[in-house]
């Protein structure tokens, strides 16, 4: 969950660029905040992983996190573990014994159960949700909070001259010290889970071609993916398909809804395409001038929604571009 109080932003030139914002964004929203140039959006977002730091109000954001508790169950998964060791052992005695036939088949096909099983642990790993109020938070506490949100932007922050397995791979910074980065120490896990980010989106057959000589579609299926190797519970998008053709466009916006329901991610997206945010967000928020001044349904934006967010010269576009505007 990601709460706004009260919050109020104002840079140092004295511009107030958010004013009283009031919002609960839950667990697995699609969100997309709609407004003018201006309106406070890209300050919105980048407020929730303090990128930028806010004047008055709290916000707070749950995050998960890893935690290794004793398995109570342990002793019990154990002796369970240690007979069914005691009868795989008897089966392959015995196996020896059959030869062939139906009978040695059935000895077969329950022994490869049986080894397939894991030693149970005597601890449980275990996610834990808590609780970080964004506006104090400082040092390991706020690399925790930046973990839990990956960020993907208009322009896709990719490294241009390393390869795209690299850049999806370096999703797993905020897991390591600076030692281990410098030196590209991921584990062999984190290198399937970015092959893994790699295949969900399509792109694993780019995986050794440099960032660069990649289209901006692919380009922006490679920042999703970094951000999907970081595994975060929340993804923030500045204008992710601001700068993509109309069929590259709804690629992406596809790819972001799988995200979405397939990982349960919690999506807020900045979106000037009004019908793109109303097809694929589960709802809307409108800002004015750093004020919500609507939140709700897409279907609940009708043409006077319209207007309250972005005032009456709406009316000309409406038509010609059926609620698209820029
Ligand atoms: N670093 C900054 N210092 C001072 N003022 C800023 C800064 N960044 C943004 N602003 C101002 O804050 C207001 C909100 O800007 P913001 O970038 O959040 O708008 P936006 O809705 O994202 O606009 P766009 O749709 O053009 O991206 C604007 O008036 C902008 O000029
Ligand atoms: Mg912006």
């Amino acid at each position: 969950m990601i709460v706004f109080q009260h919050v109020y932003k104002v840079y140092d030139n004295k511009l107030t660029a958010l004013s009283d914002i009031n919002l609960t964004i839950n667990d697995g929203d699609f969100v997309s905040i709609i407004g003018l140039s201006g309106a406070g959006k890209s300050t919105l977002l980048r407020t929730i992983n303090k990128m930028h730091d806010i004047q008055r109000g709290s916000i707070y954001v749950d995050i998960l996190e890893d935690s290794r508790e004793p398995n109570p169950n342990y002793s019990q998964e154990l002796r369970e573990y240690e007979k069914k060791e005691e009868e795989a052992k008897a089966l392959r005695k015995k196996l020896k014994a059959l030869g062939e036939g139906a009978e040695a088949e059935k000895a077969r096909a329950r022994l490869l159960g049986l080894s397939s099983l894991d030693k149970p642990s005597k601890y449980s790993n275990l996610k834990k949700k808590r609780k970080v109020d964004v506006k104090t938070v400082r040092g390991k506490e706020l690399r925790l909070l930046r973990r839990n949100i990956g960020m993907i932007f208009q322009s896709f922050n990719l490294v241009n001259r390393s390869s795209v397995y690299k850049n999806v791979l370096s999703g797993r910074v905020g897991y390591h010290n600076s030692f281990e980065t410098l030196f590209s120490i991921y584990s062999k896990k984190e290198k399937m889970l970015a092959l893994h980010s790699l295949d969900t989106l399509g792109i694993l057959n780019k995986a050794y071609v440099r960032a660069d000589k990649l289209s901006g579609g692919q380009q922006q299926r490679v920042a999703l993916a970094r951000a999907l190797t970081q595994e975060p519970q929340i993804i923030l998008a500045d204008e992710p398909v601001a700068s993509l053709d109309p069929v590259t466009t709804v690629a992406v916006m596809n790819d972001f809804k799988t995200i979405n329901q397939k990982f349960g991610i919690t999506i807020v997206a900045n979106m000037h395409h009004v019908e793109l945010a109303k097809k694929y967000s589960t709802r809307i928020v409108g800002i004015k001038a750093g004020r919500v001044v609507f939140d709700g349904k897409p279907e609940q934006v009708t043409p006077k929604v319209m207007r309250e967010i972005y005032g009456d010269r709406i009316e000309n576009t409406e038509n010609e571009e059926a609620g698209g505007t820029r």
